[in-house]
């Protein structure tokens, strides 16, 4: 085995974004790209000469190559440890968990979340931290400074590693160690939840469906519902994985989950159902007839937390990111808890979860996650929803009214514009920005505009600030207008606007929620001028 050092220059265009890099699949798999990337991690994070590392992706097309060129890379720049999951997987909040309980130096984590899979779609890696979460912005930063000086990396020569069998290998000094990618993770979710009780729930004929959309959470899905809560077989849907996810986007929202929410809507619904993404961290919570957005089961979670064992001492606080809709810090209110607002992304919880000023938190894409690991957990969600089910013994929609009923009722919706041009997407912005100012204390639509500005966020822990992370407008009466660039996305700009109305008349929770929100969808595209600009005369997705 030869260990060699490979000349290189800096590539253009890896600078992480919300969540790692993400590239078309082609890009990562073009002369040097992913090698270049994954010695600018070791070399931005100080080394990895000695540390232990985690190792594994959601399994899509070229997971498996590219463990094998980390592996051998990671052995040539010196890693004493590297713990992968068997067969190259690990979905990302598993990933996290290993990270923290083996105590670990950080992880690799390969995927591209909810983009689809394949030769022509997505790719993606990201570093995590030892505390298990996703790299803050000071640690990519540097990442992303090494990548524009790389000029070597260094790399074995080596047959592949056999990453099919449990147990320890040796490559060039590193010790690999390839684990069980579901147990340890699934073994934490019966230290949290109430099984016994959603055992009985199961027991008593309560029917649950989940669509693993051929991605990574199939396995993790049939070990915690079928083999230890005792669903019946057929309870997961899509189970088998695949490298590009059946050909679907797994993305679990009523559009591309669409099967799911017809199930739900249909004469054969079951009491409950949800839906995970690629890498599992996402969810998607459906009951009889109905279709809970991300932000109110995020309020409902909060609300009943204490249902589950884990929980049941109450929450130290809660946080959302800014565009998520505020329903949650009406809980937070209610019952005397901290409620942070953080920018999109999940790297922005991790400094409160450390500092114990929170114990769930989540945002409006539909992750929610708790301080178990320190990524978003889409299965924990549908656990904890089972374990408040199993206790509460009500439908989902009644206990979805309820909460309107008791806490007021936020009406959300996203509209995403994606691939719009990079300049449009600009004169959108700075036309924006230039016209904050003016429209503080003005009228907008008949309503007052009672902020207007651009978000920058202080982490309390640490004092970091993050600027530019997204312009919002408040109007009398509850509303409130978010407009964002995505910064997942690989071609072209995708524009989010984030509308919600907010109301504590108890007439809401029969209102309809298109009609309630389009007045607030035509304000928005008026005040950014959406069509004259771009000439989207309507969104691409409604999430
Ligand atoms: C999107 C979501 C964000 C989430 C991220 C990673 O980022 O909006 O909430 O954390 O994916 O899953 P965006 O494309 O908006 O930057
Ligand atoms: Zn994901």
């Amino acid at each position: 085995m030869e260990q060699m050092t490979i000349k290189t220059t800096p590539i253009e265009g890896q600078k992480p974004g919300t969540s790692g890099l993400r590239k078309p699949t082609r890009t990562f798999m073009s002369a040097h790209y992913l090698e270049n990337y994954v010695q600018a991690i070791f070399n931005g994070i100080g080394g990895v000469a000695g540390k232990t590392l985690v190792l594994g992706g959601d399994g899509r097309f070229f997971n498996d190559r590219a463990i094998q060129v980390i592996l051998r890379m990671a052995a040539a720049n010196g890693v004493a440890h590297m713990i992968v999951g068997q067969g190259g997987i690990l979905s990302t909040p598993a990933a996290s968990n290993l990270i923290i309980q083996h105590k670990t130096d950080g992880g690799l984590i390969l995927s591209a979340s909810h983009n689809p899979g394949g030769i022509d779609a997505d790719f993606g890696l990201k570093y995590n931290v030892p505390a298990g979460g996703p790299a803050p912005e000071d640690v990519t930063a540097e990442i992303f400074a090494q990548t524009t000086t790389l000029s070597e990396y260094k790399i074995l020569e080596a047959q592949d590693v056999d990453l099919s069998t449990l147990g320890s290998s040796d490559l060039a000094g590193m010790r690999i160690e390839i684990v069980d990618p579901v147990h340890d993770w699934a073994d934490l979710m019966e230290t949290l939840f109430d099984f016994d009780a959603i055992r009985a729930l199961f027991a008593g004929g309560f029917t649950f469906r989940f669509d693993a959309m051929h991605a990574v959470t199939g396995p993790y899905a049939e070990d915690v519902f079928v083999n230890r809560l005792g669903a019946p077989q057929g309870t997961v849907l899509n189970g088998t994985p695949s490298p590009d996810f059946g050909g679907g986007h797994p993305d679990p929202n009523p559009i591309w989950a669409k099967p799911l929410v017809d199930l739900v809507m249909g004469p054969d619904a079951p009491d409950f159902a949800a839906a995970s993404d690629g890498d599992g961290d996402r969810n998607m919570i459906l009951g009889k007839g109905l279709y809970v957005t991300p932000s109110d089961s995020l309020a409902l979670l909060a609300a009943n937390a204490h249902l589950a064992p884990a929980y049941k001492d109450g929450l130290a606080g809660v946080a959302r990111s800014m565009p998520t809709s505020r329903a949650v810090d009406r809980v937070a209110t209610a019952k005397g808890l901290d409620c942070y607002e953080t920018p999109t992304g999940w790297k922005f919880f991790g400094n409160l979860l450390d500092a114990g000023r929170i114990t769930i938190c989540g945002e409006e894409s539909a992750g929610t996650s708790s301080d178990h690991v320190r990524e978003k957990d889409g299965l924990w969600a549908i656990l904890l929803w089972l374990n408040i089910l199993a206790v509460r013994k009500k439908p989902v929609l009644d206990l979805v009214r309820a909460h309107w009923a008791e806490f007021g009722r936020n009406f959300y919706a996203r509209y995403d514009y994606e691939g719009i041009e990079a300049e449009s997407a600009n004169t959108l912005f700075s036309g924006l920005r230039d016209a904050l100012p003016g429209l503080v204390g003005g009228e907008l639509g008949g309503r007052i505009v009672e902020t207007a500005d651009e978000f920058s966020y202080h982490d309390p822990v640490d004092g970091s600030v993050s600027s530019a992370q997204g312009i919002r407008l408040t109007l009398s009466g509850g509303g409130r207008i978010v407009f964002r660039l995505s910064g997942t996305g690989t071609v072209g700009a995708t524009l989010r606007v984030y509308l919600e109305e907010a109301t504590d008349d108890p007439a809401a929770v029969d209102w309809d929620q298109t009609e309630v929100l389009a007045p607030l969808a035509a304000l928005a595209d008026d005040v950014a001028g959406i069509a004259r600009i771009t000439g989207r005369t309507a969104p691409d997705v409604i999430a």
